[in-house]
């Protein structure tokens, strides 16, 4: 497919008003994403488990307007106006205006809330952009374009990577493959397709603590660190890296091995971290508790034999991963053991979902 196929015909109806809700969930990385092109292609491919309880709920309501001849929106958050969020939403629209032609020509309200506190350093970029997105292709809907249901998801989550690269795979479950490469058929740069091959019970139901470690603003955006990936002096390797990785996750996931399935994420994970800092100029994102988290889960794995392991995505947070079935001994360990080292002891239970689901309100 290429982008030109999501530009819309002429719509059909004149829809004076409306009101969509999506409820859309965060997701977390396998392979991860870090480096981008223009128009937020990634430079390597990238998988995630789209998660369950992490979610954004957004509502859209629109009405038409007399002057068509700028975006027109105002957002809040759990009913409080937010300004600050207005110049990401309006880049967002100035980017997706050529696929969502209708849009200055109405007048938006988007009133958003997510599951997980505001301030948790969960990034909400992946929920919100794609919740936004979802509520945007209904809007599409009810101006006349009749989708069909495998166009319309493939048209979400081509917007919600304009909006946030990650957000792409928000839109589906359970495993979501962005980026092309010659590892996954029909991968591409310029939306998430479902992970096209067979997995493994052991992934049904994976489980996902995350350990909110320090909940402030992160010291460098993502932004920031995925430019840092111009003229980064491993770069390259690090680009052919997470083709080769996810050649080796296909085996990984239809055999179930999770000890190879430990090693690879781990590796991802301190690999993304070892990106940010080696790059010019460098920075680190993990803290001193993030440390000392990872040395507690390899202690306790090399004490139990039991399938517990890590991931980090582009700040201090740890989500810890595991089957369903080790759940209740590895949830006790991280009551007893890891919960010390979370900001004000919070922590957040999740696990692998099946994607976003428009709300009737
Ligand atoms: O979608 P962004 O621009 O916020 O970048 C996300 C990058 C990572 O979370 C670090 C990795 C990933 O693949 O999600």
């Amino acid at each position: 497919m290429t982008a030109q196929e999501f530009t819309p015909k002429a719509y059909s109806n004149t829809t004076e008003s409306g009101k969509v809700t999506w409820e859309s969930p965060s997701n977390i990385a396998l392979v991860k994403y870090w480096g981008k092109k223009k128009d937020q292609i990634p430079e390597n491919p990238s998988i995630s488990f789209t998660l369950n309880n992490c979610k954004t709920i957004t509502t859209l309501t629109f009405s038409k307007k007399e002057n068509s001849s700028d975006f027109e929106f105002d957002v809040f958050l759990d009913g409080e106006k937010k300004d600050d969020f207005k110049p990401k939403i309006q880049t967002f629209f100035e980017r997706i205006e050529l696929y969502l032609p209708f849009l200055k020509h109405y007048k938006f309200k988007i009133e958003t809330k997510n599951t997980f506190p505001h301030s948790s350093g969960i990034a909400s970029s992946a929920s919100g952009m794609s919740a936004l997105a979802l509520c945007l292709m209904s809007v599409e809907e009810e101006l006349g374009v009749d989708h069909l249901d495998d166009y319309f998801y493939k048209k979400a989550s081509f917007l919600a990577r304009l909006g946030s690269g990650s957000a792409c795979r928000s839109i589906e479950g359970d495993l979501i493959v962005w980026g092309q490469t010659e590892a996954i058929e029909g991968s591409t740069e310029l939306f998430g397709v479902k992970y096209p091959y067979k997995v493994h019970e052991n992934f049904k139901d994976y489980q996902d603590t995350i350990l909110l470690v320090d909940k402030g603003e992160k010291q460098v955006s993502s932004s920031v660190g995925h430019n840092l990936m111009y003229n980064h002096p491993y770069a390259n390797n690090r680009f052919q890296q997470a083709h080769d990785n996810l050649e080796k996750l296909k085996p990984i996931l239809e055999s179930g091995n999770l000890n190879d399935f430990t090693a690879l994420i781990e590796s991802e994970a301190l690999t993304l971290h070892a990106m940010m800092m080696t790059s010019m100029p460098y920075f680190i994102l993990m803290k001193p508790n993030t440390l000392e988290i990872i040395n507690k889960i390899w202690g306790f794995r090399e004490e139990t034999g039991l399938n517990i392991s890590f991931t980090l995505d582009a700040g201090a947070n740890v989500h810890v991963l595991y089957p369903k079935n080790e759940s209740s001994e590895i949830l006790e360990f991280i009551k007893n053991e890891l919960v010390v080292y979370c900001q004000n002891g919070h922590y957040i239970c999740d696990q692998i979902g099946f994607g976003a689901k428009q709300l009737t309100m």
